[in-house]
């Protein structure tokens, strides 16, 4: 955590409410703790009323209201929502769908990052925004755009992506081999006849599926760098950040986006949808942190109700229970969203800390004393970060390669994700996210349970990262694409086959609820389940962890693990269940020296280090009812509270505890 401990703010759109409040809200949320404000983002219309006619006096007075109480300010560039004249001008902005129908102005994204009228009125606003602000120390940060995403399927797309194409392959006789165009008859003689992708998903060749979701990625990478590169020019050590969307959005690779940001933030709603869980913000927040394996922000946080069409409340405590959940995480800063509950427009019911009629109630007092509360703990948080015992391997080429080819509900990418990183988590485990597979030398384990898309270079550094005495998991469908979405000529899995001491002769794919069972052959039981998908191996050089009970391929391998001296490779033939992963990451733990703590569902543990005194232990109870952590034999003092103990520690509903000084004695290794 930085210096001066977490960094409070809050999303505030001046050009929203009337001039006289603006004094007021700044007061208000100077005493209430906060010292950031983010402003501009989507108020192209106020800034840029008529083509080049800028005016900027609202926001200069806005900036100095909002300083003068104490707060710094990030400035978003206004670029994810054009104004009403710009696309009248130039109705070529609006994008086209992939049946060719062009979205209609009245929402926000509604722009095509490709097309030149739009990067030129981009280019335009942003330099404006740049030479008034670059230098002015009131700004420290900026936000480019808002949320990238959407994909366009218009002719300037569709030339910039045979442009693309041709950088990429050189000549239309290696893309012709590479995607394998004798299929179907489509080989191509000119760099102008490769289509963009069909309507229908799995219609496409996938070499150009996979290559269409990598160049759109890619014009959103471009997109904000044109941005960003504007910004520097003019900036006096201002950061330059974007807005990400955790780990469930899949459409950019992140790791690209993030290279040319100074700072990652993301956008954090955990009681948005319905499905996701207190452990999805968990990876959304491991995930963000492993794009430049450092802090980040969370650029907006939910504080209230919100929904689209139906709306959901948040209990009462989970405001402040989510904040923690991102600090302990790796957040140097918690921005809410927003200041003051909208009156107009569709986020009518997003709530901000005040109510639409301005009123401060219990949202603004539970944020005067988070902030009070924030800042007693910055002195024993600086300095800490999260413990990563482990590397969870996180792949966009196999996951855009899966988007084009789910195969199986079984080998869904985000699922998948998600229940390996649930099963170590629950076990107290810390969670690298990475999206390369560069020095994993530091982690005790690396797990890769959706590498689809593999190719030597990274089976390579996977080899080496066990040579050196690393344990990695790899999990079925690994290695069944090569860079070009083509299926290589080599056993599976491929390039990793020689590793594993072992290689695939079937698999089966199944329903959701059918699978295979397997138990111990020999005095280590290990007892688990593969459901969805399961395959056959045949093994040259492994050791047998569990074999097949029943299934297509009773009695052959389910689980090997190939000992190199020290390292060690774990292949699981089939989609783990949950508790499968429990027991296997239980055992892989303790073989690897780590300790693991027993955490009940809805019990998060975050374990953070940084200082001789031993770690501290970040404890969040999730559920609406009171949850014991076993911590047999440690002597726990709570921070937060003030309380002391022996043995096992209880939390209150959706409560927060700071342990400090436990030290978590490693497991005796057992081989
Ligand atoms: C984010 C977006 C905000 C707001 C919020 C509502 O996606 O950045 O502008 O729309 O969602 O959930
Ligand atoms: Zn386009």
């Amino acid at each position: 955590m930085a210096e001066k401990g977490t960094r409070l703010g809050v999303a505030y759109y001046p050009e929203q409410w009337p001039r006289d409040r603006w004094h007021t809200d700044a007061r208000m949320m100077a005493e209430a703790g906060l010292s950031l404000a983010r402003l501009g983002e989507f108020a192209w219309s106020a800034l840029e009323p008529e083509p080049e006619r800028f005016n900027f006096a609202w926001l200069e007075e806005a900036i100095e209201i909002l300083h003068d109480e104490g707060l710094d300010i990030v400035l978003g560039t206004p670029t994810a929502a054009a104004p009403a004249w710009l696309i009248e001008r130039h109705p070529g902005v609006l994008p086209i769908d992939i049946n060719g129908r062009r979205q209609g102005f009245g929402n926000r994204r509604h722009y095509c990052p490709n097309q030149p009228a739009y990067q030129a009125a981009t280019e335009r606003i942003v330099h404006e925004l740049a030479t008034r602000f670059g230098s002015d120390p009131r700004v420290i940060g900026w936000q480019i755009d808002n949320e990238f995403g959407g994909r366009c399927f218009c002719d300037t797309c569709r030339n910039a992506f045979r442009e693309w194409l041709s950088r990429r392959y050189g000549s239309v006789e290696n893309l012709n081999a590479s995607w394998g165009t004798a299929f179907w008859s489509q080989t191509y003689a000119r760099w102008d006849q490769v289509p963009l992708p069909q309507p229908d998903p799995w219609d496409s060749n996938p070499g150009l599926a996979l290559d269409y979701r990598r160049f759109m990625s890619d014009s959103y990478v471009h997109y904000q760098r044109l941005q960003a590169n504007i910004l520097r020019a003019e900036s006096a050590g201002q950061l330059v950040t974007h807005n990400l969307m955790g780990f469930r959005f899949g459409e950019i690779d992140y790791g690209k986006l993030a290279a040319d940001l100074d700072l990652v933030s993301w956008d954090n709603y955990p009681g948005l949808s319905p499905d996701a869980s207190y452990q999805s913000s968990a990876l959304a927040a491991d995930a963000m942190l492993g794009l430049k394996r450092k802090k980040f922000w969370v650029m907006e946080q939910q504080v209230g109700s919100v929904g689209w069409a139906r709306m959901r409340s948040p209990e009462p405590g989970q405001f402040r229970l989510w904040t923690y959940q991102a600090v302990a995480h790796g957040a140097e800063a918690v921005v809410f969203f927003r200041w003051r509950t909208a009156r107009f427009g569709t986020e009518q019911h997003w709530h901000g800390i005040l109510d639409a009629d301005g009123g401060a109630r219990g949202r603004y007092r539970d944020l005067r004393r988070l902030s009070v509360e924030l800042r007693e703990l910055a002195p024993l948080l600086t300095g800490r970060s999260s413990i990563g015992h482990v590397a969870l391997l996180h792949d966009y080429d196999s996951r855009f390669a899966l988007q084009a080819q789910p195969t199986n509900a079984a080998l869904a990418y985000e699922e998948t994700m998600q229940r390996h990183y649930e099963a170590m988590r629950s076990l107290g485990l810390g969670v690298d996210v990475l999206v390369e597979a560069a020095g994993l030398d530091r982690y005790r384990m690396v797990v890769a349970p959706n590498l689809y898309v593999v190719d030597p270079d990274v089976a390579g550094l996977l080899a080496s990262y066990v040579a050196a005495g690393g344990t990695l998991v790899l999990a079925p469908r690994t290695g069944v694409k090569d860079r070009f979405n083509a299926i290589p000529e080599r056993p599976l899995p491929a390039f990793l086959d020689a590793l594993c001491g072992a290689r695939v002769t079937d698999y089966m794919s199944v329903a959701d609820h059918e699978g295979a069972t397997f138990g111990d052959d020999g005095s280590e039981t290990f007892e688990g389940e593969f459901r969805g998908w399961y395959e056959q191996l045949e093994v040259s050089d492994a050791s047998v962890v569990a074999t097949y009970r029943d299934g297509a391929f009773a009695g052959s391998p389910a689980i090997v693990e190939r000992d190199l001296g020290g390292g060690r490779v774990i292949y699981l033939a089939g989609a783990a269940t949950r508790s499968t992963l429990d027991h296997l990451y239980r055992r892989l733990a303790h073989r690897r020296g780590l300790t693991t703590l027993e955490l009940p569902w809805g019990l998060e543990v975050v374990r953070l280090d940084g200082t001789s005194e031993g770690e501290l232990l970040v404890v969040l109870n999730h559920l609406a009812r009171t949850q014991r952590l076993a911590l047999d034999g440690f002597r726990w003092n709570d921070h937060l509270s003030g309380s002391a103990g022996e043995g096992s520690f209880e939390l209150g509903p959706y409560g927060v505890a700071v342990l400090e000084g436990i030290r978590l004695a490693p497991a005796s290794p057992t081989g």
